[in-house]
């Protein structure tokens, strides 16, 4: 077990109608919020005109329009833009992980005297940011309980996942009934990304039992619940544990104690949605099964053989490597029995810029050093399988 130090800071406020609570949580923060938020679906759930009615007592201030995959410009540059102008002492998040990201880069770039591209690209350190409050409407990145988001920079194909300890939220609002019109696709997409949130942690070369337990408990239940989501989009107890165990996906607790793996999924997947503004899931659904036949070996199949038999329930007593088999089939027909397009091409991806992606990847996202090294030619490889 490797040494850890872990904090969370944020608060979880977790359960049918706890919105109510939103003033005395925003009270302690100020007056002045910055209000985030996407295209348009709290509007159509009726969320939009809870929280104004809630913080009548508030001065807001608005940002709209954030889109999947939040872009840097014009959203940061905005949100920022707003916060400076009006001295904003809060920021309340509402929608899904772009828009939690997006307003993560905006608290920080707020306080930031330079282009906050700075802070994004790791070219400086921030020391102070705006609190963040959330009520995230979609169960999938996690971005509720971790100092992670993700921004997007068009002209320069770049999707950074911009990680800082003033990130966390200070209080995240989880009702799962606010999920219940969240459509098919991006329910299936969010358990996709959960899922290969905790793939991502448990394909280590060191873990324990009681995470092992843990991780192949949270897939098996976002599995189950997934699919009832989908065929029942009002079943609150799907909705809700599904929404647990998607905040539980990356803020490293399903972890605590393994060694890195440098997340080898996300890091070709953030590319696939830099270049073609894929859905982040999906991408993500595409590239696991093949990623996990590129790197079992003799090495890797332990992890191979315990996933199989503890999450699919395959039989242990035959030939790992078909046991390895049966899982990664197992997981990408579960992929597929939830709708989710299993090839780049049904994303609009062809083979045209697989080699200059591979090598952005291979330039930027350290993968050298992942539980298994991926280098250029093996990115290649796995981006032409998944086609
Ligand atoms: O824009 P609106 O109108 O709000 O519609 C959104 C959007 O079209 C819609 N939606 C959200 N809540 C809804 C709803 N529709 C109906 N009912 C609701 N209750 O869903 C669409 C997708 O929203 P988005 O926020 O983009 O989805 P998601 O939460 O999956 O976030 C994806 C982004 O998060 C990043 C991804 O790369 C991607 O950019 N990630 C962030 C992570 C983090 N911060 O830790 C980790 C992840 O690995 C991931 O990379
Ligand atoms: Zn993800």
């Amino acid at each position: 077990m490797q040494n850890f130090d872990y904090q969370t800071p944020t608060r979880l406020i977790f359960g049918e109608g706890v919105v109510k609570k939103l003033p005395e949580v925003m009270e302690r923060f100020g007056k002045k919020i910055l209000l985030t938020y996407g295209g348009g679906s709290i509007k159509k759930i009726g969320l939009y005109d809870k929280v104004k009615e809630l913080l009548s007592d508030f001065e807001i201030f608005e940002l709209s329009d954030i889109q999947p995959n939040p872009k840097y410009d014009p959203s940061v540059l905005d949100g920022v833009r707003i916060c400076k102008e009006n001295d904003v002492d809060v920021i309340l998040a509402v929608g899904g992980g772009s828009v939690l990201d997006c307003s993560k880069a905006i608290a920080t770039g707020a306080k930031y005297d330079g282009d906050p591209w700075d802070l994004i690209s790791y070219k400086a350190f921030a020391a102070d940011s705006i609190p963040i409050v959330d009520i995230i409407t979609l169960a999938a990145t996690g971005s509720e309980y971790d100092s992670g988001g993700v921004i997007s920079r068009t002209e320069t194909n770049d999707k950074i996942g911009y990680i800082d300890p003033l990130n966390f939220p200070a209080v995240s609002f989880l009702d799962p009934t606010y999920t219940f019109t969240v459509s098919k696709k991006q329910t299936a997409a969010g358990c996709a990304d959960a899922m290969n949130h905790i793939m991502e942690q448990y394909f280590c070369e060191d873990s324990t039992l009681l995470n092992d337990g843990f991780m192949e408990a949270g897939l098996k239940s976002l599995m189950i619940n997934a699919k009832k989501c989908i065929e029942n989009p009002r079943d609150y107890t799907a909705r809700a544990e599904m929404m647990l165990c998607c905040t539980y996906g990356c803020n490293g607790i399903y972890s605590l104690g393994n060694s890195e793996t440098g997340w080898p999924c996300h890091a070709i997947e953030h590319a696939l949605s830099a270049y073609y503004d894929i859905t982040h899931g999906e991408g993500l659904a595409i590239i696991t099964p093949r990623w996990m036949r590129h790197i079992l070996s003799e090495r890797t199949l332990p992890r191979f053989v315990k996933y199989g038999v503890n999450v699919f329930g395959i039989n242990p007593d035959q030939d790992g490597f078909d046991i390895a088999d049966k899982a990664i089939d197992a997981t990408y027909k579960f992929f597929e029995s939830i709708n989710i397009p299993m090839h780049l091409r049904d994303v609009g991806i062809d083979d045209s810029r697989i080699g200059e992606m591979a090598h952005h990847i291979a330039v930027n996202e350290g993968l050298e050093y992942a539980y298994v090294p991926l280098l250029e030619d093996d990115i290649v490889k796995i981006l032409t399988e998944s086609l």
